[in-house]
């Protein structure tokens, strides 16, 4: 029960109906380890989140036969099922070509395999990235109903991968921002509107396979495939909480409570942007929705996948508080042309971006097979 398939033509934790809970880990490689190294940590993650998804512990349990060594599961998630966890793993572009790209190193023989369309994030206006808890060679999204779920899963591939890569940095994310599957109810991001209304969804093939799937024009590994682009935006939800209901509302392009178009009509209408109200028009040229809009944006379009996170709060009394953002996309092409649509967006004013990442997400696993073998033929 609460099981979702490891194996398949796509990695889980894309389509999948997104669960509530995420813990999101980047790690880098440490030195020397080799192409050998890079494969065998792959092989063994693979096989552990295998038996991880399906509810099982990794290796030989929580309980070894000899009580002298430690047990090969941590065991804090024994009894709770497998709450629909999904392990997406990800390749980061330093992987491939090292961060100082004019050494000509190639520690893992890939370099000549990066595909033409994994270029590093330009710089957008308004970022404030702390590189500490950006970028990486790889990284895990792990899903789930239960965050001890997500955590467990996250503790024992970072525990499986010791000496090989040492974990970067993680986030730990609730309540999911965006449905991917019509079978969800919009949930709502911490400014306490819809997210997730227009999204793309598990149902929208043409537009998973137009926008979202890497096509049959990439390099085997990368077929079935996406790319996966983390931004961590801080939210200054005291500021948000002073702006009354009507500026919340234009800032956004959408009702609050219902979550429909400004020009009117329930929550899945489409919006006219066209339309106009007492001479204006009804969707501000600077809302969110209007700039993000595929309209707005030579028809491109992303599946969103984010998380609301709260780290804690400061000394002058405010929330750590923000949105986890997360989408997928055919190419990273996609998420620039929207994040420089968003540049005059009214919610800049109350966002910052202040982490990133970019990793390509290689093709579904095959029962036997391992992440992103196919790289290594
Ligand atoms: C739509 C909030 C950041 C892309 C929306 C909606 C809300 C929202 C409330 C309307 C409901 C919906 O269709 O989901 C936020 C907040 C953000 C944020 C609070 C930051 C804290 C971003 C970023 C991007 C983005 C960084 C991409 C670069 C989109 C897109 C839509 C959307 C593509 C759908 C537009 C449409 O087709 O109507 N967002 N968003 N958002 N957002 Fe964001």
């Amino acid at each position: 029960r609460g099981v979702v398939p490891f194996h398949g033509t796509h990695q889980a934790g894309i389509i999948t109906p997104a669960q509530d809970r995420l813990h999101f880990a980047a790690f880098n490689m440490l030195p020397n380890v080799g192409r050998e190294g890079l494969i065998k940590l792959l092989r063994d993650w693979t096989e552990a989140a295998a038996l991880l998804t399906a509810g099982k512990p990794v290796g030989a349990g929580a309980a070894p036969e000899n009580a002298l060594l430690p047990p090969d599961d941590t065991g804090e998630a024994l009894g709770l099922g497998a709450g629909h966890l999904t392990i997406t793993f990800g390749l980061g572009r330093t992987l491939f070509v090292p961060a100082d790209e004019t050494t000509g190193e190639d520690p893992y023989g890939i370099r000549h395999r990066l595909p033409a369309a994994f270029e590093p994030l330009p710089s957008f206006a308004f970022d404030l990235l702390d590189a500490t808890q950006s970028g990486g060679d790889l990284c895990v999204q792990a899903c789930a109903d239960d965050p001890q779920i997500a955590v467990h899963a996250i503790r024992n591939l970072s525990r499986i991968a010791a000496g090989r890569a040492h974990l970067a940095w993680s986030q730990l994310g609730f309540g999911r921002t965006a449905s991917t599957s019509r079978e969800q109810d919009t949930p709502r991001n911490l400014f306490g509107f819809k997210d997730g209304t227009a999204n793309v969804m598990a149902q929208d093939t043409r537009a998973l396979n137009r926008d979202i799937w890497v096509g049959s024009e990439a390099p085997g590994w990368m077929q079935g495939g996406s790319y996966l682009v983390a931004r961590k935006i801080q939210m200054t939800i005291e500021t948000w909480d002073r702006a009354s209901l009507g500026e919340q509302e234009r800032i956004i392009g959408r009702t609050k409570i219902e979550g429909g178009p400004l020009s009117g009509g329930t929550e899945f209408e489409a919006p006219d942007f066209s339309a106009e109200r007492g001479g204006a028009p009804a969707i501000d040229v600077e809302a969110h929705v209007r700039l993000a809009h595929p309209e707005n944006n030579g028809g491109v379009q992303m599946l969103r996948r984010g998380y609301n996170y709260v780290d804690g709060s400061n000394g002058l009394g405010q929330l750590g508080a923000g949105l986890f953002f997360i989408c997928f996309q055919k190419t990273p092409e996609t998420f620039v042309t929207v994040q420089r649509s968003l540049k005059p967006d009214l919610l800049n004013e109350y966002i910052r971006h202040i982490a990133s990442g970019l990793w390509a997400i290689p093709g579904g696993i095959r029962q036997g097979e391992f992440v992103a073998q196919a790289l290594f033929d």
